[in-house]
């Protein structure tokens, strides 16, 4: 079962194509994408470097001058040195203005290859292969490309769309159990957006959700695709709607921020959060949220939320050792650096969401509290 999304954006707009075995027809799905390609450079994430020698063996099969280079798995690689390293990559393998960057693995390797494309030469072409499923329903598609600073998570970076996604489902296979898990919490994210028939599906089908089903999997990609991709299409550089893709950020970038792998510098063996985990417990804040807001219109969404983010095997309060205290002093850290308001997304029912800086400090410190471990 193979599925393909458009993202509408006039002459930026592209397709993303989701199946099983996708990665063997990568070479003819570039060769379409773009279609006057002189050479591609493949940036391969660490930890997913089998995908990367599969696509790299795609490309030359199907004829395309293609090189190879690795970069850490995980943060590590947003930064300006590893950012450099590609840069210079690009030279060595001889990359001109009508060549393109092949990012594949997880969302951090999109997001540095993605900036490399927007910056090397001014910006050339640039394809998305995401292996995790985080990248496949949220990552790989919308066209944020950024490194990190030191102090800052995406400060540097563009809006640079992909020519071309290409999300092979067999790549989930190979998905630790724990980041798979992770993934789950953005589909459930967007299904809380834009689509009660999503969440719905999600509670039903849970066991195959859970035992990777593939023609579950298939659809679920699919429609998390079509919800992203239309919130960009609406809204590409982030005006004012595609905020509402922020819900179970706020709280979830201060968890992050505290206990997340951001802050210990990623690597194996690391027992920080993981991105999707802290947006768990972000979400979990953002219905208590809303209900004391009087936001909420749907009284029963906090516990079916909080059920089904459960039954996914993710957190639903704060870390032991994060203080509540020491959540809010991240928030106001994250209000200054995006410019003095914090603008909260507030589930009304499952299906949608209001966009409002009116929430009162007292409310967030009372549900912070609840959420204590
Ligand atoms: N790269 C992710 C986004 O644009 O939202």
């Amino acid at each position: 079962m193979t599925g393909k999304v458009r993202v509408e954006l006039g002459p930026r707009s592209y397709f993303i194509h989701i199946g099983h075995g996708l990665m063997s027809r990568l070479g003819e799905l570039v060769r379409e994408a773009i279609p006057d390609l002189t050479r591609l450079l493949v940036v391969a994430d660490a930890g997913a470097a089998t995908w990367g020698e599969a696509a790299l063996r795609a490309l030359r099969e199907a004829g395309l001058a293609a090189e190879v280079t690795t970069v850490p798995g995980g943060e590590r690689c947003k930064t300006l040195a590893v950012a450099a390293a590609v840069w210079e990559a690009c030279l060595d393998a001889r990359l001109d203005r009508r060549s393109a960057i092949v990012a594949v693995g997880g969302g951090a390797a999109g997001d540095l290859a993605g900036f490399v494309a927007a910056t090397y030469q001014r910006g050339i072409a640039f394809v998305q292969v995401p292996t995790t499923l985080l990248a496949m329903v949220d990552a790989s598609v919308g066209g944020k490309v950024a490194i990190n600073l030191p102090r800052a998570k995406n400060m540097v970076g563009a809006f640079h769309q992909p020519r071309l996604v290409v999300a092979d489902l067999s790549t989930l296979s190979t998905l630790p159990d724990r980041e798979y898990r992770s993934g789950l919490a953005e589909v459930v994210k967007h299904g809380m957006i834009r689509d009660r028939g999503l969440f719905q599906l999600l509670e039903t089908e849970a066991q195959a959700v859970l035992d990777r089903d593939p023609e579950v999997m298939a659809g679920v990609v699919e429609r998390n695709c079509r919800i992203k991709g239309a919130v960009v299409s609406a809204d590409e550089r982030e005006g004012g709607f595609r905020t509402v893709l922020n819900l179970g950020h706020t709280v979830g970038h201060a968890v992050e921020a505290l206990a997340g792998r951001l802050e210990r510098d990623g690597g194996p063996g690391d027992d920080g959060l993981l991105h999707g985990e802290c947006v768990a417990i972000g979400l979990v804040a953002a219905a208590r949220l809303s209900a004391r807001s009087g936001v909420l219109a749907q009284p029963d969404l906090p516990e079916r939320l909080e059920t089904l983010l459960r039954r996914f095997g993710l957190p639903v309060r704060l870390p032991p050792g994060v203080d509540p205290a020491a959540v809010e002093a991240a928030m106001a850290y994250d209000k200054k650096a995006t410019g003095g308001q914090l603008r909260w997304v507030l589930p009304v029912r499952i299906g949608q969401v209001q966009v409002t800086p009116y929430v009162l400090p007292e409310d967030v410190r009372a549900v912070l509290e609840e959420l204590r471990s």
